[in-house]
């Protein structure tokens, strides 16, 4: 049995100590709670439903965190760096807890389903360790603290539907889990052994939350996954032409008509499963926005293969071809990885000249970080921190001048922007995203006097560009349409 495999089959550990007080426990939900999210949007969705879950318990948002009376840090441990700041945020919290013993700490989240119990040999101070399936059981769970125990919850479980209305942070725009967890098995990612194996909501179930947030008004969804390609291949059912009968391509046109919703995305894409069905469904399908968020790893063959990726440079190139064929305005985006073991400087030029010719309009970048129960952490062609530094660096610059040329295209040009919020940096102005998924502002005001308000399509004409966002300013009313 491996590490991960014990990892996933242990039951809920408890170790008892005194009970909280009497106090305590009366507290439970009249106080105050705090969530950190640390991560990728996986872990935003989970904790938009705890904290809809403390706040159906009594719980209140706190104004600061040293003053709230529960703390939960919902982490990610992609990269060393991304484990490693939860630590230094709980030893303040396990600080005040030694004078005020009736402060709840939680640790949820990725870092929590990979360390386990030794998280609380680590912290003692902790109350609660829960890893990311576990999220919709918090209730439950602090149940059990205050009967007295530390509690880990880290065992495999089926996630259950959504019994609780997540407390989202946006009123406009909303994520909806398609599939949790990840089947594959790239030599480098922790998410599997964190995350689990692939489970998928079944479509009804997805289209009636689509339907509940657009009654309250949301007009962006997207539809989530780590794998979202994956999708529905865990769900029974053949067509009669042999096809899986549950597939991304058919959840969308399963959704797409949700009234009020005006807009629909998904991430993240991975390119072993991406259909040209898909693509040809992004393009008929017009709430589908026209921007794709593919991770490609590396621009070189031999290193894809170590990666255990499951598809080369070339059908890579195929895929971004077709979807320009199809939408020659559609936005790229992408992942990558510099500095994995064994990575000569030969290969690391071709994921360089991979980006410069795809002229991405994002690419994520980081330098390889060995994972526990991964296998490519215990090879022996490690790359120094130097080598990866310095090629982070050079990637990093390549990535902003693509951006800055592939933003050069909006200058002067009329884009539609779904307004989510007033721009914190200047109340006259808002701020929402082009269907192409970029950043824009604009002046609420139009010059015919017309206010804009959040929720609003706007067609906005640009004329600021910038790498990473774009300014510009409303038409009027009567040219809206
Ligand atoms: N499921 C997605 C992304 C998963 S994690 C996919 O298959 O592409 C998000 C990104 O973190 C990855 O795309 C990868 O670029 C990066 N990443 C994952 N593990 C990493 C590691 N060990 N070191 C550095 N970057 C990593
Ligand atoms: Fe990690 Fe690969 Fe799964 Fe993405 S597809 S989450 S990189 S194992
Ligand atoms: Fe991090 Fe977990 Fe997401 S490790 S990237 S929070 S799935």
């Amino acid at each position: 049995m491996t590490h991960t495999e014990r990892a996933w089959s242990r039951a809920l550990v408890t170790s008892v100590r005194p009970a909280a007080s009497a106090e305590a426990t009366a507290n439970r939900g009249r106080g105050s709670y705090w969530i950190t999210t640390f991560g990728c949007q996986m872990n935003k969705a989970d904790s938009e439903r705890m904290a809809g879950i403390l706040e159906s318990m009594g719980y209140r948002e706190a104004e600061a965190e040293l003053d709230a009376d529960l703390v939960l840090y919902n982490t990610c441990t992609i990269r060393d760096n991304a484990e490693q700041k939860v630590y230094s945020y709980l030893g303040r919290q396990a600080q005040r807890k030694r004078t005020n013993p009736n402060l709840t700490l939680v640790v949820a989240g990725c870092v929590a389903q990979q360390e386990g119990e030794s998280l609380l040999r680590r912290v003692p101070e902790l109350d609660l360790v829960m890893g990311p399936q576990h999220a919709n059981r918090l209730e439950t769970l602090l149940r059990k603290v205050d009967s007295g125990q530390q509690v880990v919850a880290t065992e495999e479980h089926h996630i259950l539907e959504d019994i609780t209305t997540a407390r989202r942070d946006s009123s406009i725009c909303g994520w909806v889990n398609v599939i949790y967890g990840c089947n594959e098995h790239c030599t480098y990612c922790v998410v599997p052994s964190v995350r689990g194996r692939e489970q998928s909501r079944r479509p009804e179930a997805i289209k009636l939350e689509m339907e509940g947030l657009a009654a309250q008004g949301y007009r962006e969804i997207t539809l989530l996954g780590q794998n979202i390609d994956a999708y529905g291949r865990d769900l029974p059912g053949i067509t009669s032409e042999g096809r899986r009968k549950h597939s991304l391509t058919d959840l969308l046109h399963h959704v797409h008509d949700v009234e009020g919703i005006e807009r629909i995305r998904f991430a993240t894409s991975h390119p072993r499963y991406f259909t040209n069905r898909l693509i040809d469904a992004c393009a008929e399908l017009p709430k589908l926005c026209e921007h794709f968020h593919i991770p490609f790893q590396s621009g070189d063959n031999d290193v894809l293969r170590a990666m255990a990726r499951g598809y080369t440079v070339e059908r890579y190139r195929r895929i971004i071809d077709y979807i320009r064929e199809l939408m020659p305005d559609a936005s790229l985006s992408a992942d990558v990885i510099v500095g994995f073991p064994g990575e000569t400087d030969v290969q690391f030029r071709r994921t360089l000249a991979l980006i410069e010719d795809i002229g991405f309009d994002l690419v994520n970048t980081a330098a390889y970080s060995p994972r526990p129960n991964t296998p490519a952490a215990a090879w022996s062609n490690q790359l120094t921190e130097e080598v990866k530094v310095a090629r982070l660096q050079e990637i990093n610059a390549l990535v902003e001048r693509c951006a800055r040329q592939g933003n050069a295209r909006y200058d002067g040009q009329i884009e539609e922007v779904l307004a989510e919020g007033i721009n914190a940096k200047d109340p006259n102005q808002l701020m929402g995203r082009t269907r192409t998924n970029r950043l824009t502002f604009f002046n609420a005001k139009a010059r015919d006097g017309h206010l804009y308000q959040p929720g609003d399509l706007v067609k906005v004409r640009i004329d600021v560009v910038r790498s990473f966002s774009l300014t510009g300013n409303p038409l009027p009313i009567s040219e809206q349409h």
